[in-house]
């Protein structure tokens, strides 16, 4: 079966990070409230899972919102007013039409500037910085924002024991400029790849225009996520550890040399597989599912947020970033962690 794409970086220009930011809604929801409307408990969910509490938005905040509050952070830890273009990775938009990045745009204070969504599951973060890459590779932009934001739990039946207890809501952000390839802060190539042979097990099969319209009486109501989460456990670990050994050979390291590998938090469990498949020790794998979920797109800049923060990540760190989600899509990448970017959280 194919692998990933794989591009060797053409020319003397990468993306590279110099802003960071973070944010997640105050309220937690606990195991014990899950609990209390499921069939299940908090040492299955912590044992199975990894998740300890995730953070759910309050009725009146949606994916634009957070997305907005995770933009601002990351735009003052880049210490800028204003950027060029604003990519939003999301698989909860406001709406099906128009896109959402816009009104992050308009929320940022930025009305005019380009902005639009990238849908691609919980891959979307590193797909979106990567879509960022190739701008300010062509020159199109100086200076892009990219988002990771979404609001998982209303996307899942509470009802669902299968998929309610893992998701949280929150959003990240990372500002990009033009960097050399191979300096801090800036990604490597990126390995990254879908199957559409597999929408049905990740899917909410409602909502969209394959069957609105249709005649198809459940077209509209359909519209919690569904997983086989076994299907998505196994090609979550393949494909992540795939890409990761691409990603790291394209920048010419060997998966030892990875002082942190920060894989997307769909599972504790789908995490310690993929080390241990790497042979990454523990220690190297930041994790932070235990306390907000798993929050698909913004996953990923929520970690890198969460370890930079507590000083598990720190400047000259060789990371490896890695995820998986619907599609399937999945994308993998390096960098050298920056010595001048803050994380705002
Ligand atoms: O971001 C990407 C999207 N999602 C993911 O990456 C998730 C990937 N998959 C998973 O994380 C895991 O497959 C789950 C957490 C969804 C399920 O874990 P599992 O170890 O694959 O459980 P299972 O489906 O094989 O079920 C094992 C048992 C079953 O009982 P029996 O048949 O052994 O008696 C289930 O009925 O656990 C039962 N079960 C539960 N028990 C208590 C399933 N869900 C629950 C629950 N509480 N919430």
């Amino acid at each position: 079966m194919a692998r990933s794409e794989v591009i060797p970086h053409l020319s003397g220009i990468a993306a590279r990070i110099v802003g960071l930011g973070a944010w997640v809604p105050p309220r937690r929801m606990t195991n014990a409230e899950v609990c209390s409307r499921l069939d299940t408990s908090d040492e299955w969910i912590r044992a199975r899972i990894g998740v300890t509490t995730r953070h759910v938005a309050e009725p009146d905040t949606a994916t634009s919102d957070m997305a907005v509050e995770a933009g601002l952070r990351a735009m003052k830890s880049a210490g800028v007013d204003h950027v060029d273009t604003v990519l939003l990775a999301t698989a909860t938009p406001d709406h099906p039409i128009p896109g959402t990045a816009p009104a992050v745009a308009h929320g940022l204070g930025l009305p005019q500037v380009p902005a639009f969504d990238v849908i691609a599951g919980c891959s979307g973060f590193i797909y979106c910085v990567n879509v960022a890459a190739g701008l300010l590779h062509a020159g199109i932009c100086r200076t892009v924002l990219v988002v990771g934001a979404d609001v998982m739990h209303r996307a899942v039946d509470p009802t669902d024991r299968i998929t309610a207890p893992i998701f949280g809501d929150g959003a990240g952000a990372v500002v990009l400029t033009a960097g050399r390839p191979g300096d801090p802060g800036t990604l490597g190539p990126v390995a990254w790849g879908s199957d559409g042979a597999r929408v049905a097990p990740l899917c909410i099969p409602g909502g969209g225009f394959r069957r609105t319209g249709t005649g198809s009486a459940d077209a509209e109501a359909d519209r919690f996520l569904r997983m086989d989460g076994k299907e998505v456990f196994r090609h979550a670990v393949r494909r992540m550890c795939e890409a990761v050994r691409d990603a790291a050979a394209a920048a010419g390291w060997a998966v030892e040399d990875v002082d942190r590998l920060v894989v997307h938090q769909a599972n504790a469990r789908i995490s310690a597989t993929v080390a241990d498949t790497l042979g990454v020790p523990p220690e190297r794998v930041p994790s932070n599912i235990g306390e907000v979920g798993n929050t698909s797109t913004a996953s990923i800049p929520l970690l890198l947020a969460h370890a930079a923060g507590t000083g598990d990540l720190i400047p000259g760190h060789r990371v490896a970033v890695a995820a998986f989600g619907a599609g399937f899509t999945w994308a993998a990448s390096t960098l050298v962690w920056p010595d001048d970017v803050e994380a705002l959280s």
